[in-house]
């Protein structure tokens, strides 16, 4: 219960009101998932005890793990490094890994998982310390928990009444054997496993918004491929919470809600006077889930997937393009179907219910073995809320051991699957109208769209609409010589000299060199030493040849009258170049 009195207390504080959820108290609860923590020896205590996983760390679904229980002499509550009291865990060869048993307390879960881990153990079981049915031990949200995310190693809370136990039977020097059990934590009924994915479109809440991108980022390119050969039936869905009536007309409400309060998000910033405001949240959920009703509707639910990435990265907050154009702009280079979309978000001015968020707010009730969903973002596997970090590994293990035996997809056996998502429509990338030249790259985590580089020369623009060949003319970088006339090709340009001057150009810098030379006696001769300078140098250690080569270029560069702008002199030059650049202008 815990957890869900504190997701509603925090979203009423947000909102600035008191908000009561929806739901008749008898029906809310927040189930608790557990598996089972099975001790194998001393045969006093031989039996299954209940744990409940932690919302970190990285359960092995499906899997099983063999250790032993140590309690450590010191730091008992595993909030200080184990290091500091000359502690370690690490198995000797050959030994079992090591469950360390901590107790409640004092500081975070997180903390005394990062600790565990650090001191070489393989689990952390953490016993209660008061006599109450076990909760989930979730993350917290305050900043200096950045280890959160290096936490691997599984956690679980045990009962106060296990932890007793278990600690008497290492007092009386009993060697504790422990298996711990994830095989059944999630049903497997059939060939086909249905996810829900409870997220959010708001990308700055901090670590736990940039938990969800990265896991969208790293999860899509597997999502798409189980989706599009039927293993998965996969349904993203969005939280919101409704305005009491009396409070429909209030500065809050009208601010976080739209539908005339039928719809809420907290604020963004968890501030009413700057930046988006709730009600653009919640806009952009709908969005999301229309997307994937209409893409649905078509046969090709995955594209959500591609949407929420590509919204992600085309319209953050940060870059004040969160909103309803930016978005249209994804719509349409994913060429999803705008006028649906829009039929089915309908005007959320209007005095009246959205069927879509009305369905959304039904779901967030528990049914069956599932609970009331509250904290976001939350994976549902099977009708069972998941449990662990929101990694890609870890929630394909637990997607993976809800396929009933043997029917596994061959992604489940063998992790890396080969995909080229730039075959289809172009990954929705920017295309070329010639069509040979395109932003889309197919990489591990799925494909992204970037501009290209051509002949050397790269592409301006965002990668997804327009991408544009840049003039190299007209950006003042290239072939600005007095004498110089500029081409612009496709792609490159073209450098040539008009008649009547010597002509010079060259593959790094384009210079037209007149027969008139108009720079001082006493700057060629300057050069000149330089450049003698140089080739004795020459003779000399090869860094500091290198060195000075650069750097006479750039000085001639600066000192010819005719010099190049184009600024790749950094590029290490040959003494043959040097001199072929420099001829012209010691003539
Ligand atoms: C977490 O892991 C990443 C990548 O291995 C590393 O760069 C980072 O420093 C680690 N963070 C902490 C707090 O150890
Ligand atoms: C998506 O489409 C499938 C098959 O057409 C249907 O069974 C399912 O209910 C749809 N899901 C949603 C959320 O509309
Ligand atoms: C692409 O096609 C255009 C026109 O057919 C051609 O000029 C250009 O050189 C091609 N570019 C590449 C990189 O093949």
């Amino acid at each position: 219960m815990m957890e869900r009195r504190a997701a509603a207390w925090c979203c009423a504080l947000l909102l600035g009101l008191a908000l009561t959820a929806r739901w008749p108290a008898a029906t809310a609860r927040f189930v608790v998932e557990k598996n089972s923590l099975r001790v194998t020896s001393p045969a006093a205590l031989r039996g299954v005890y209940e744990c409940a996983i932690g919302n970190f760390g990285m359960p092995q679904y499906g899997g099983t793990m063999h250790g032993v229980v140590v309690y450590p002499k010191a730091n008992r509550k595993a909030c200080k490094q184990f290091d500091d009291f000359d502690l370690s865990f690490k198995p000797k060869p050959g030994g079992l890994p090591v469950f360390l048993l901590v107790d409640r307390g004092d500081c975070y879960f997180t903390t005394k998982g990062w600790n565990a881990q650090n001191s070489g153990a393989a689990a952390v079981l953490v016993a209660d310390d008061r006599v109450e049915p076990l909760i989930t031990m979730d993350t917290p949200e305050s900043s200096g928990t950045e280890h959160i995310e290096n936490i691997t190693i599984p956690s679980a809370l045990i009962s106060k009444r296990s932890g007793d136990d278990l600690r008497k039977a290492l007092e009386n020097g009993d060697m504790v054997n422990v298996l711990l059990d994830w095989r059944e934590s999630l049903p497997h009924p059939d060939e086909r496993v249905e996810y829900e994915f409870w997220t959010n479109s708001n990308d700055e809440c901090g670590a736990k918004c940039d938990m969800q991108m990265n896991f969208v980022r790293s999860f899509r390119a597997i999502a798409q491929v189980l989706e599009k050969r039927g293993y998965t039936q996969f349904t993203p869905h969005y939280i919101t919470w409704y305005c009491p009536e009396a409070f429909v007309l209030s500065k809050q409400c009208k601010s976080q809600c739209i539908n005339h309060g039928r719809y809420c998000a907290p604020d963004p910033e968890q501030d009413f006077s700057t930046g988006y405001d709730g009600k653009d949240v919640v806009l952009q959920n709908l969005i999301q889930i229309c997307v994937f009703k209409v893409a649905n509707e078509s046969r090709k639910p995955w594209m959500w997937w591609d949407y929420v990435h590509d919204f992600a990265v085309r319209c953050p907050m940060k870059e004040k393009k969160y909103n309803r154009e930016c978005a249209n702009g994804v719509i349409k280079s994913l060429r999803l179907e705008l006028e649906k979309i829009n039929k089915c978000v309908g005007d959320p001015d209007a005095d009246k219910e959205n069927p879509v968020l009305k369905a959304e707010q039904d779901a967030q009730i528990g049914r069956g073995s599932r609970g009331d969903v509250t904290i976001l973002p939350t994976l549902v596997v099977n009708n069972r809320q998941y449990r662990g970090k929101l990694e890609k590994s870890s929630v394909l293990k637990a997607v993976c051991s809800g396929f009933e035996e043997t029917t596994e997809p061959d992604v489940c056996l063998r992790e890396d699957i080969e995909t080229n998502e730039c075959l289809e429509n172009n990954g929705g990338c920017w295309l070329h109208k010639a069509g040979n030249v395109t932003a889309c790259k197919d990489t591990f985590r799925g494909r992204v769209c970037e501009c290209p580089i051509v002949n050397g020369v790269k592409f301006a623009g965002d990668g997804y609409t327009n991408c544009e060949d840049i003039d190299e003319c007209k950006e003042n970088l290239f072939c600005q010589c007095s004498n110089c006339a500029c081409e612009n090709t496709w792609g490159s340009y073209e450098c040539s000299c008009v008649v009547a001057t010597t002509c010079y150009t060259s593959e790094i810098h384009d210079t037209c060199i007149s027969k008139v030379s108009t720079a001082s006696s006493v700057g060629w001769g300057f050069l000149w030493v330089i450049f003698f300078g140089l080739a004795l140098a020459g003779a000399g250690a090869y860094a500091v040849y290198k060195y000075r080569l650069r750097r006479f270029a750039r000085l001639w560069l600066s000192t010819c009258p005719w010099r190049a702008k184009k600024q790749q002199i950094n590029s290490v030059l040959s003494t043959t170049q040097i001199s072929e650049i420099a001829k012209p202008c010691m003539e």
